[in-house]
């Protein structure tokens, strides 16, 4: 069989935490060929690390490069769309990390673009691949929890600012906590409901406490005058089919216990899921009159849920199956993401928009 040739665009700390190690567990399907980041002694370190031979600082000349066939694109996310595009109009399959882009029409071209060139785009949504994931989508395909009408995505973290990088700049960004983390507990809410189609959303996002240097930071220290995002956000997000969810999401809040997590309100049973819990998740269900509340305690074990996904975007691509993670529902999340940030300057519920 033909192993693919694998770039990688924006060689930082995912990339060398989760795509390469990826890549590098499954030699008998790919071959990493290229690294390319702006910053040259990132670029290098990472190809050391990993043996790969060619070393770039401009992500052109590795798209330039015949023999790869695929990128991953793991740069900030203001620099998520340019790449996407020159990637498909070289003929590559994309895995891009999330969130998709930075607002929905970057998605909107990127889908496009997509479209067009015939080739592969998986959207680095890691938690549908973990272990939780796996057992609550068959257990929801099953019937067992009914009609999901309601869902609770938590994302909150109590003093969790990551102040490297450029997670606190609005700029690069394009959000806070909301774009960054609730990202991925939206992702895994909708991939459990079934991807209903959002139709509005309310919101209100506050910065209260993240630029202010009196607050302790658990992930060290940062430049507080940098901080130009919400530190928390919450919204209303409802769909077409009648369901609703709302989205808590905070880098910094004074609360109990820190969530990464959902509840889930489904006419057959309901859940709650936390998801770095040992055991993650808790049913409430009722029978022959008795209310029961059950822990699955054999879930499937995942060794690392971001090296599944890399090996799920190199096995699609090898089997010439759909996208386990398409662009569409990367655009889905910026969208409602766009509606919320709108609110929350408006004041009033916004529309949102998932044509491309
Ligand atoms: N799935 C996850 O759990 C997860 C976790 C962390 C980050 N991410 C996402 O991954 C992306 C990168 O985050 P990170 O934590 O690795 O950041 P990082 O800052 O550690 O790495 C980003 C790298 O991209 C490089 N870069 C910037 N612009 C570039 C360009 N135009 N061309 C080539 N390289 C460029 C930077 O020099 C840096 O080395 C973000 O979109 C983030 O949201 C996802």
């Amino acid at each position: 069989m033909k192993r693919l040739g694998i770039g990688i665009i924006g060689s930082g700390g995912i990339a060398q935490a989760c795509h390469m190690p990826g890549y590098a567990s499954i030699p008998d399907k790919c071959e990493m060929l290229a690294v390319a980041d702006i910053d040259p002694g990132t670029a290098q370190r990472a190809a050391e690390k990993f043996g790969v031979k060619s070393v770039f600082c401009d992500y052109r000349e590795l798209l330039a490069m015949p023999e790869i066939d695929a990128v991953s694109i793991a740069t900030p996310n203001a620099f998520h769309l340019q790449p996407a595009l020159d990637a498909f109009a070289a003929g590559k399959h994309v895995l891009l990390e999330k969130p998709m882009a930075m607002n929905a029409e970057e998605c909107k071209k990127i889908v496009r673009a997509q479209k067009a060139s015939g080739r592969l785009l998986q959207i680095g949504l890691n938690w549908r691949f973990s272990g939780a994931g796996r057992f609550m989508k068959q257990f929801i395909e099953n019937g067992r929890m009914g009609e999901i009408y309601y869902a609770r995505a938590m994302a909150l973290r109590r003093r969790g600012v990551p102040g490297w990088g450029v997670f606190i700049d609005k700029e690069k960004q394009g959000g806070g906590p909301l774009i960054d983390i609730g990202v991925h507990i939206l992702d895994f809410v909708l991939f459990l409901m079934g991807h209903p189609k959002p139709v509005s959303a309310s919101a209100q996002a506050y910065q209260k406490m993240g630029a202010n240097p009196k607050y302790w930071n658990a992930w060290g220290d940062y430049d507080r005058s940098k901080f130009t995002v919400e530190d928390f956000a919450v919204g209303l997000i409802k769909f077409e089919n009648g369901a609703t969810v709302t989205l808590e999401s905070s880098f910094m809040a004074n609360l109990e216990k820190e969530i990464f997590g959902c509840h889930l309100f489904g006419t057959e049973s309901g859940a709650s899921l936390d998801l770095f819990a040992p055991d993650p998740i808790t049913i409430f269900t009722e029978n022959d009159r008795q209310l029961f509340d059950m822990v699955p305690r054999n879930i499937p074990k995942v060794k690392s849920m971001h090296e599944d996904e890399v090996v799920a975007f190199v096995e699609t691509i090898l089997s010439g199956g759909e996208s386990l993670v398409p662009g569409e529902q990367g655009l889905v999340l910026n969208a409602v993401f766009d509606a919320m940030y709108k609110s929350a300057e408006t004041g009033r519920e916004q529309p949102i928009d998932v044509t491309y």
